[in-house]
């Protein structure tokens, strides 16, 4: 047996006494494709934060291609040294709904940012790699434009791009559609569909259902801080087993 890329075990997060996320139990193999779906408030942006440590997680373990993230040992809880944190977040970077495009850079800038700073790469070969992924994304001509002069797509694309450009060993969407106008939504979808197709480990949190059946290879259910029903995207959505699960499905049909 393969061992998976992701591992958690029991992640929990507590915002002081708010306990959001109350043990999640999650792998992901190379190259499978996860969705994450629920209701708002639930906790899936903060369990991707988790993923890659834009916040830390109270208890639990995340190892993350062999390597531990954080881990509960010896009745207490260990986290990896910040510099180890960084480059690990560069393997699994996240994709947001609101972009997170440096505003004051143009979209070459944003692209090629993390791969000199972060991961240490020369420049000009940062610029050469940026390029080619402006191009896969549609974006080539708009290089040296700034966020302002973009559309949400093309910003949107603008941050794909950026992400790619880590070499990433997987990619977390954060509801990557929800900001923008329905005619965008579509192109946004196939990128990210292309991204599948090229064999790319993907963990996406999103409410388009329709997208979530045709692409995931696992679905999982998130309520109230815990992953209440997990299976294939044919077994969550025609056979759901929870009231929970059924009333979530009926309101975004609705
Ligand atoms: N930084 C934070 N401080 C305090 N509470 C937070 C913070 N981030 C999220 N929460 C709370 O955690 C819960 C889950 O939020 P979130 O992870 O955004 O859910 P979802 O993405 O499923 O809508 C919500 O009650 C939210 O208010
Ligand atoms: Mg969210």
């Amino acid at each position: 047996m393969n061992t998976p890329l992701l591992e958690i075990r029991n992640l929990k997060k507590s915002f002081g006494s708010l306990e959001v996320l109350k043990g999640i139990d999650l792998t992901v193999d190379v190259g499978e494709v996860i969705f994450l779906i629920g209701p708002s408030g639930g906790g899936k942006s903060t369990f991707a934060r988790c993923i890659n440590f834009l916040e830390k997680p109270t208890c639990g373990d995340v190892i993350f291609s062999g390597q531990v993230m954080c881990q509960d040992r010896n009745g207490g809880h260990y986290k990896a040294p910040e510099k180890l944190v960084r480059l690990a977040r560069g393997d699994m970077p996240m994709v947001f709904q609101h972009f997170n495009l440096f505003a004051h850079r143009t979209a070459l800038e944003n692209v090629i940012e993390a791969p000199i700073w972060v991961q240490g790469r020369n420049r000009s070969e940062a610029i050469e790699d940026a390029l080619r992924l402006l191009g896969e994304v549609g974006l080539r001509d708009k290089a040296d434009y700034y966020p302002a002069q973009l559309s949400g797509g093309q910003k949107q694309r603008v941050a794909i791009a950026r992400a790619l450009a880590m070499h990433p060993k997987l990619i977390l969407f954060d509801e990557p559609t929800s900001a923008l106008d329905p005619e965008l939504v579509a192109g946004i979808l196939e990128t990210i569909r292309s991204l599948a197709d090229k064999g790319m480990t993907l963990i996406v949190v999103t409410h388009e259902m329709g997208f979530a059946r045709k692409l995931a290879d696992t679905v999982h259910f998130f309520s109230d801080g815990r992953i209440l029903e997990s299976g294939p995207p044919d077994r969550i959505f025609d056979h759901p087993e929870t009231d929970r699960l059924s009333e979530f499905i009926r309101s975004i049909l609705r």
